[in-house]
């Protein structure tokens, strides 16, 4: 078939974002791959990984690679997490289902938004792999709670507080295509959607898109709001602060999250509050443009806290090779987001597992010609430091 001639023509992620870019309509490919501001933040963050170089070492005996490690409290085949992204059945109808199920195969923790358009519910039931709900402090307490509860009862191991999102990031390219709140319908935009006639197909052929975390909340009917994306909207809560944190987290028994530390003194906080783990991440450079790289702050963040608490990074990791910079910094792990999405968009679950299959096999390589043949063998010394 031709997906899967188009699929196995792509050897990197960079290829699976060709793909994905020719697959979308322009307004959701912007969304998955845009940043705020200028991107300087999203473009710095994976640049910033050229800032180290990797030491090879020779005559090691590297015919047998172990990437598998512990990653809050669940044993994982190696150290890369699917990240939570909201709205994934827009990009390909098989959406939150594929990612789950790809991740379980692959032997990672997979991560649901709350802003998923599959539930809480349906995800519990896809995978028995590892995984991680993702939740804001809304601005309906209630509704926190609700979603806590929901994720317990469906067995997800993990819990995740994504604490960067104040308010949204000035996301332009969204502004220039009408993918805001509410959706603005142009001509250039109705014509971009009737160019991807596979896309449309789907879409319509398909279970509606809903966020299905909350739509029950509409179907209930405050009548105060006219849909789901301003009703969420309108749950974003700026005033949001630390004893908030601490209430979700006494609200969860098993392994907690905080998702979206940049700075010593917060990654300190989440110790005190007795968070499992940190993302050190600046939501893929979408939010406070200028943010600096989330590499640029790990190793500082490591001497203040590693050995207390794990330490994930996300945000611009593109190669096996700045998974591996990570990790030899300190970090306990990685998170992808627009990776995965790349290659949804590219070709649906086949593209996730081919996105996730390339990673893998790129980090095996490198730790091979690295002479590392476990995590605990990435160390600092596996760095160089280019000036
Ligand atoms: C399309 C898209 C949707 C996202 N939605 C969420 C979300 O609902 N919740 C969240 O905590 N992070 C969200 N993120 C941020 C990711 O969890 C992650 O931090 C980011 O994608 C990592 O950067 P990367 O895309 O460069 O790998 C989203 C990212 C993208 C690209």
């Amino acid at each position: 078939m031709l997906a899967d001639w188009l699929l196995s023509r792509c050897f990197n992620i960079r290829d699976l974002r060709r793909l994905a870019k020719m697959r979308l309509p322009a307004s959701l490919f912007g969304y998955i791959d845009g940043g705020s501001d200028d991107e300087y933040t999203l473009c710095r963050n994976t640049a910033a990984f050229d800032q180290y170089g990797l030491m090879q070492r020779a005559l090691v005996d590297v015919s047998e690679i172990d990437l598998s490690t512990t990653v809050l409290g669940c044993k994982v085949d190696w150290p890369v997490l699917c990240a939570p992204t909201g709205m994934s059945r827009m990009f390909h109808h098989d959406g939150e289902r594929a990612v789950a199920r790809e991740a379980a195969k692959s032997g990672t923790f997979y991560s649901l938004s709350t802003l998923s358009t599959t539930s809480i519910e349906d995800v519990g039931r896809e995978t028995d792999g590892a995984k991680m709900f993702q939740v804001y402090v809304h601005r309906d307490r209630d509704l926190s709670r609700e979603f806590v509860q929901r994720a317990k009862t469906a067995g997800f191991d993990a819990l995740c507080l994504t604490v960067d999102l104040p308010a949204h990031g000035n996301r332009e390219r969204d502004l220039r295509t009408g993918m805001t709140l509410p959706p603005k319908l142009t001509a250039k935009s109705v014509l971009d959607v009737l160019m991807h006639p596979s896309w449309v197909y789907h879409s319509l052929t398909t279970e509606p898109i809903e966020l299905a975390n909350v739509a029950h909340r509409i179907r209930e009917g405050s009548g105060e709001v006219s849909n789901l994306l301003q009703y969420v909207s309108k749950q974003f809560d700026p005033t949001v602060n630390w004893e908030d944190a601490a209430w979700i987290k006494s609200l969860w028994d098993g392994p907690f999250v905080l998702k979206g530390i940049m700075s010593v003194e917060d990654a300190k906080r989440a110790v005190e509050i007795g968070a499992s783990a940190i993302v050190i991440s600046n939501h893929g450079g979408r939010q406070l443009d200028s943010s600096p790289a989330t590499i640029e702050m790990l190793p500082k963040i490591v001497d203040a806290v590693g050995g207390q608490i794990e330490i994930i990074l996300d945000s611009g990791i593109r190669r096996g090779t700045h998974v591996l910079k990570a990790l030899a910094l300190g970090a306990d792990a990685c998170m992808i987001g627009r990776p995965y999405l790349y290659g949804l968009a590219a070709g649906g679950q086949p593209g996730v597992a081919r996105a996730l299959q390339l990673l893998r096999a790129e980090i095996e390589l490198d730790m091979k010609l690295m002479g590392c043949r476990n995590l605990s063998e990435v160390t600092v010394d596996c760095l160089y430091r280019r000036d």
